[in-house]
């Protein structure tokens, strides 16, 4: 029988929980826009096209901010094609995903669609084909009060309001070699710094995130974060880190993957302190990991034969229970380092590597990683504690020894919510978890759910859309301040309680 055991202690605490973590991506890429979050004529839109049923999924799921317009696509896009009366927006070629973009959906349309989403909006700027003016003429478009060619301009297209949009990415993956207008560290670093230093004086307010890597494996990894950190580090507030994981017939390996999203973020902590050291700065830069998720890359063909098309479906991945496990786990990891990871974003939202799925015309559903996200942002309350679970470990292939439990409690002090997140990745075997919570005094349990399936490859699919969602687990009363829990193999759980003499 293999145990685990763990500790809640309130007074172990790494951060408080940012709603910021439960962040989504909205790209023009594929079906995310266009018969995703907004289809005019579907039974479901409203008069200006939202999709309601994919708008409630959208608040069910917790999210809390949404990066728009890309991704690749930003590094080829004219805001200004997207603003203005839909009649006179030019239909043009996205060279990123070959497709054509018919602007009918853009930053008005972006604004109007988080507001009834109830989300912060992070917008990206093109740093591939444009630079400092474009990116200084949308700030302004977009955040400047009035009474200037652009802001007067927003107010004439309908939004007198300044948008006050508060989080901006400069660029997207500017270190690939697929990336329209792809540069070398430094001449990314100085663009991005000068960009930074034009923007703040349009609006002191901003955040902005300098671009990392586009991922780990990147030949450049590490030394592409010192050096444009070096050369922007005091005009930027936050370094983005991308990450997709897969599980290429190896579950054991797949199941560690939130061990290699936990290691790439302390590598890029690591560069960032060891740049703020030696520039001998006394502000930390943040984390914005602004693209994470399961994304089956390896089945993906590319677009570089395909033929130019309007909406294409593009790695619409069908998610397993297994994959929602793995995502559980980023949510734990994310979680476990919300001392420095500000903005974390899944991508996408909606069709694209989503957890939400529409068929064009008709319904949408819940994909398997839609439940570990939904009950992390809804139970996720308050300041993260430190858990420390020991237990055995596993040995996989591709991540080296990782812990078969991983685990990460909330504690919101306020309201005497607990909820304590835990994965077994252990492909065959239950473990047994004693979670000790003599430290939180009296306490009840509240509710306990669990993702497992009997096949870790079952799969929502549009006829059997609920074939995966979280059950109940069964839990006895917590004993003398122990709590006990069976935890299946390949399995994420969340039990909540409530710490203090019940209400
Ligand atoms: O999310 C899909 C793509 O993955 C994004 O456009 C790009 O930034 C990343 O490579």
């Amino acid at each position: 029988m293999i145990t685990a055991a763990l500790t809640l202690d309130p007074a172990v605490r790494i951060a408080p929980v940012g709603r910021r973590l439960f962040g989504s991506f909205v790209e023009h890429m594929g079906r995310c826009v266009y018969s995703g979050i907004y289809e005019p004529g579907h039974p479901a839109a409203d008069d200006r096209g939202f999709r309601g049923d994919v708008l409630e999924l959208v608040r069910e799921l917790g999210v809390g901010v949404v990066r728009y317009p890309g991704g690749n696509f930003v590094s080829g896009y004219r805001w200004e094609d997207g603003v203005g009366p839909p009649a006179e927006r030019p239909t043009r070629l996205d060279l990123a995903w070959r497709q054509i973009e018919p602007n009918a959906f853009g930053l008005g349309e972006f604004m109007a669609w988080t507001r009834a989403a109830r989300v912060e909006p992070m917008l990206a700027v093109n740093l591939g084909t444009r630079g400092i003016q474009e990116a200084c003429d949308l700030i302004e478009y977009a955040n400047h009060p009035g009474g200037t060619y652009l802001a007067d301009l927003r107010a004439r297209h309908g939004d007198p309001d300044p948008y006050g949009i508060r989080l901006w990415c400069l660029g997207n993956e500017v270190d690939g070699h697929w990336q329209i207008g792809h540069k070398t560290a430094v001449e990314y670093g100085r663009l991005a710094n000068e960009t930074a230093k034009a923007m703040r004086a349009v609006d002191p307010g901003v955040e902005l995130v300098l671009c990392g890597s586009s991922g780990a494996t990147m030949p450049t990894f590490g030394a592409w974060e010192a050096t444009v950190l070096e050369l922007a580090y005091d005009a930027v507030d936050h370094i983005s880190l991308h990450s997709y994981y897969e599980e290429n017939a190896d579950l054991a390996s797949f199941l560690a993957t939130p061990v290699a999203m936990d290691r790439f973020i302390a590598d890029v902590v690591a560069t960032a302190d060891h740049v703020r050291a030696k520039l001998r700065r006394q502000k930390r830069i943040t984390l914005s990991f602004d693209e994470w998720n399961v994304w089956n890359m390896s089945r993906f063909p590319g677009r570089a034969e395909a033929d130019w098309e309007h909406a294409p479906v593009l790695i619409e991945d069908t998610y397993t229970a297994a994959d929602a496990v793995a995502v559980g786990g980023y949510l734990i990891t994310l979680l476990r380092n919300a001392d420095r990871v500000a903005v974390a974003c899944q991508a996408q939202l909606v069709n694209v590597i989503a957890p939400i799925r529409t068929d064009r015309g008709g319904a949408a559903w819940r994909q398997t990683i839609f439940h570990p996200f939904a009950l992390t942002a809804r139970h996720a309350r308050g300041e993260v504690l430190r858990v420390e679970p020991a237990g055995p470990t596993v040995d996989t292939v591709a991540h080296g020894e990782v812990p078969v439990l991983d685990a990460v409690a909330t504690h919101d002090p306020e309201s005497g919510a607990v909820a304590l997140f835990a994965m077994n990745r252990h492909t065959t075997e239950p473990v047994t978890l004693t979670a000790d919570l003599r430290a939180l005094g009296p306490v009840t349990v509240t509710g306990a759910h669990i993702l497992a399936d009997p096949d870790p490859h079952a799969v929502n699919d549009r006829a059997h859309p609920d074939r995966v969602r979280p059950r109940a687990l069964d839990l006895p009363a917590p004993d003398g301040g122990r709590l006990t829990a069976v935890l299946p193999p390949v399995s994420w759980s969340v039990i909540t309680l409530h710490a203090g003499e019940p209400a």
